[in-house]
Formats: structure tokens, C-alpha cells, sequence
């Protein structure tokens, strides 16, 4: 069932570190973003694959966790993701802002979830520095980056009440609670 993937494909930022993910499960879940619906057809996406300790923390310093929980910091080492997708716009091939990258990345994660992985999309990166770091050639505008690894954490949909009702949370025992709105305060005519 479509809504069961859906409902357990919540963004999750700690995992199970230890376990790992190969190359070729990283290559066949681009496959499911290559089958996605693109503007005009242009396919302008491009991936940097990552899923080795050296390469993932270059990675990880350049990307910010869950700004609603102030708290935290982000995952302690041991709770880091496994792999990252990195999710390149290449502007020799288009140069506007469309929605391919959100597709591709849904697909990515809801592949990544029927899999028993589960993952975070990231938007908030230093985009500069990972440009620097992983010496991404300026064709390339970084658009998302997915953070990939076996969930430790449990995540919960609860209801929104209200508009301000909506910024996540986490309870003394560690569960993730992310307030959703109503399907009747979503539909407007
Ligand atoms: C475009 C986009 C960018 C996001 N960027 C970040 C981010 O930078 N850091 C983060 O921790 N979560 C990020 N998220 C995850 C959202 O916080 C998450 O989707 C939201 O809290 C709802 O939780 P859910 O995905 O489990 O439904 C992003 C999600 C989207 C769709």
C-alpha cells in the first residue's frame, strides 16, 4: 500500500551507524530519481554518491539538523547517517528553478524506506564549503542533500491544532512527534 510507505517514510536524523550501505543500493535508488517526472523532460539532476567513513564526514559538518529542536546538534557520531545523496542541479542542462528535486528525492527516500532504510531530506547546507570540500565544479548547483542509514529513532505523526501547531518535537523518551494539518484545513474549495 502506497499510504503505509508514505506514512513510515518520515525524516529521520539518527541511525544506526554501524550499518552500512553499499554503492549499488545507492545506485539502484538514483535509478528510481533517473524514472521521475522532469520539466520539459531535461533531466538536469546529477548525484555525488557518498557511503564511506572518509568521504560521509566531509560531509556531515556542512549540514544543519532540525532546526525546531534547539537542544540538539545533530546525530553524535554512532547515530550518523551511512550515506548521503547529494542532489545536483547541472545548469549547462537548465539554469530554472523547477520541482524535479523534490520528486527525485521522494522517490529516493520512499525507495530507501520499502528497503527498511529511512533517511532526511536537507536543505539547510553550507553549500560553499561541501562546493569546496568535495570540489563540485561550478556547473553544478547543490539543490538538496539525502541523508541515508538505518533509523534508531521512532517518529511519530501526531495532529496539528492549530496554524502555529506545527514545529516538531521530541518527549523525554526520545520520540520524534511531528504535528500534521487536518486533510478538511488543507482542502480550500
Ligand atoms: C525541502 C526540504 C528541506 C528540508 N531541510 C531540512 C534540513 O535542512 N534539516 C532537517 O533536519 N530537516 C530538513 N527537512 C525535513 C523536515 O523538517 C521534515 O520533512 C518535517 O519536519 C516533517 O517531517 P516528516 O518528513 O517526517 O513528515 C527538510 C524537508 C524538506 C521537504
Amino acid at each position: 500500500m502506497i499510504k503505509n510507505l508514505i506514512l513510515k517514510n518520515r525524516s529521520y536524523r539518527r541511525f544506526n551507524q554501524k550499518v552500512t550501505i553499499e554503492l549499488h543500493t545507492l545506485r539502484e535508488l538514483v535509478d528510481l530519481a533517473r524514472l521521475s517526472s522532469s520539466a520539459n523532460n531535461l533531466q538536469p539532476l546529477k548525484y555525488i554518491l557518498s557511503c564511506d567513513r572518509r568521504k560521509n564526514a566531509l560531509i556531515f559538518p556542512n549540514l544543519a539538523w532540525a532546526g525546531y529542536l534547539k537542544d540538539w546538534q545533530g546525530p553524535d557520531e554512532g547515530e550518523r547517517p551511512s550515506a548521503y545523496i547529494i542532489i545536483l542541479r547541472d545548469m549547462e542542462i537548465s539554469k530554472s528553478f523547477g520541482c524535479d528535486h523534490g520528486i527525485a528525492a521522494q522517490n529516493i527516500l520512499l525507495g530507501a524506506t520499502e528497503k527498511g532504510l529511512g533517511g532526511c531530506m536537507i536543505g539547510s547546507i553550507k553549500r560553499q564549503r561541501l562546493r569546496k570540500i568535495l570540489d563540485i565544479p561550478p556547473r553544478y548547483k547543490i539543490l538538496l542533500v539525502l541523508a541515508l542509514g538505518e533509523p534508531k529513532e521512532k517518529v511519530v505523526i501526531e495532529t496539528a491544532r492549530s496554524d502555529e501547531d506545527i514545529k516538531y518535537w521530541r518527549d523525554n523518551d526520545g520520540v520524534h512527534h511531528v504535528p500534521k494539518r487536518l486533510l478538511d484545513d488543507i482542502i480550500v474549495g
